[in-house]
């Protein structure tokens, strides 16, 4: 701590000094006997140093700090106003005039230092934020669809220009719609905890819900009470428990439905072919249903296709489940099964995507990796 002598007058008996300590607002002034010529000395260094003081001070907090010295309670000014009682009337009258001068000097002073600082603040706070426009841009590449996207958006676009309607169902679904109205057995491993994701939350009949492992709970959400005929395809994420190369615990599907009076294996087949050759550009491409078993159509059938040129040339490739809605089924959606006949078909967005593309593992579509993606861009 640093003591500085600001004024001291060694008249005959009655020096006159005033000390602060620079760093410290509990300063300690002291003042012995006082009287006033050599205290009108005094105050004028005191306002010289109470503005250097000012001037040094940084910020507005030390501003604070160096004002308690001098205007403060126990500050120089009050302590002076306090010694003019011991003077007799003339003398405090014309030394109060001085002490009260010397006041309003520093507080002149004060208020002064406080407008700069303020002032400084300002000016410092928006240099800060100032903005150089002279900069060249960051620049930002500009993004892609995904892959999966893209088959998704390619075959919403193909089903819509025959007449299909596009339809979106919940991710989150109840045992009713993924399951049961899709005669699903009670025992069927699809339903069981090392397939399927269930959720911690169970529906109105207390069984636990789920993530739909397939797209065709869409069949009866979309179907019940709806007017004949129905045409309508539902694409969206689906979930099993399952990981490798060719399979991912989230996949996308979608699902075909269509319903009428009259429609036969042979408008599937139609409709399907037209779709493929749509897809892969091509009508260099085979096709084949295989009998094959699902709950919910009867018959059913797995659709190959095999393309007549390029890499995968004249080998057959599964890439849909099909099959003639099941009467269970029908009649869960509220359709008679004796006046209405439906097909429905699933098929994997990846599985179409990577045959499209050529890529070999699931896996790829969903790390992330900007030097795969920007492939597809
Ligand atoms: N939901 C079946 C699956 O995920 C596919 C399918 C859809 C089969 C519609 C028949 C009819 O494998």
């Amino acid at each position: 701590m640093t003591a500085t002598i600001l004024a001291g007058g060694a008249a005959e008996n009655c020096p006159v000094f005033i000390v602060f300590f620079s760093q410290s607002c509990s300063t300690r002034l002291q003042f012995s006997d006082y009287q006033g010529k050599q205290g009108m000395d005094s105050l004028d260094q005191l306002v010289i140093e109470a503005k250097k003081a000012f001037t040094d001070a940084g910020d507005a907090a030390e501003l604070e700090n160096v004002k308690a010295r001098y205007l403060g309670k126990a500050g120089v000014i009050p302590a002076q106003m306090k010694s003019l009682q011991q003077l007799e009337l003339k003398e405090r009258r014309e030394r109060g005039a001085v002490v009260n001068a010397a006041k309003a000097q520093i507080e002149a002073a004060l208020t002064e230092r406080r407008e700069a600082l303020a002032m400084a603040e300002v000016e410092a706070k928006l240099s800060a934020e100032a903005i150089d426009v002279t900069l060249p841009g960051r620049g930002r590449g500009r993004g892609s669809i995904h892959p999966v996207m893209k088959t998704w958006e390619r075959v919403e676009k193909i089903f819509g220009s025959i007449g299909f309607d596009i339809a979106e169902g919940p991710e989150l679904e109840d045992d009713w719609n993924n399951f049961t109205s899709l005669n699903n057995p009670e025992n069927h491993p699809a339903r069981s905890m090392q397939d399927t994701f269930y959720v911690d939350a169970r529906d109105r009949d207390g069984k636990l819900l789920l993530l739909r492992t397939h797209t065709s709970p869409m069949q009866v959400r979309y179907a019940t009470g709806r007017d004949i005929p129905i045409k309508v395809i539902a694409p969206g994420r689906t979930y099993r428990v399952d990981s490798s190369a060719t399979h991912s615990p989230m996949f996308h599907q979608f699902e075909g439905l269509w319903i009428d009076e009259a429609v036969s294996f042979a408008d599937l087949k139609g409709v399907y072919l037209n779709f493929v050759r749509a897809f892969f550009e091509t009508d260099d491409l085979e096709i084949r249903f295989r009998p094959s078993y699902f709950p919910f159509t009867e018959p059913s059938a797995e659709v190959d296709i095999a393309f007549g040129s390029g890499p995968l040339k004249g080998r057959w490739l599964e890439v849909c489940g099909a099959g003639q809605v099941h009467p269970v089924v029908l009649g869960n959606m509220g359709i008679d099964p004796e006046k209405h006949v439906g097909f429905a078909f699933g098929s994997g967005l990846e599985r179409l995507a990577m045959l499209r593309y050529g890529i070999h593992d699931l896996r790829l579509f969903f790390e992330g990796d900007l030097k795969f993606l920007k492939q597809f861009s």
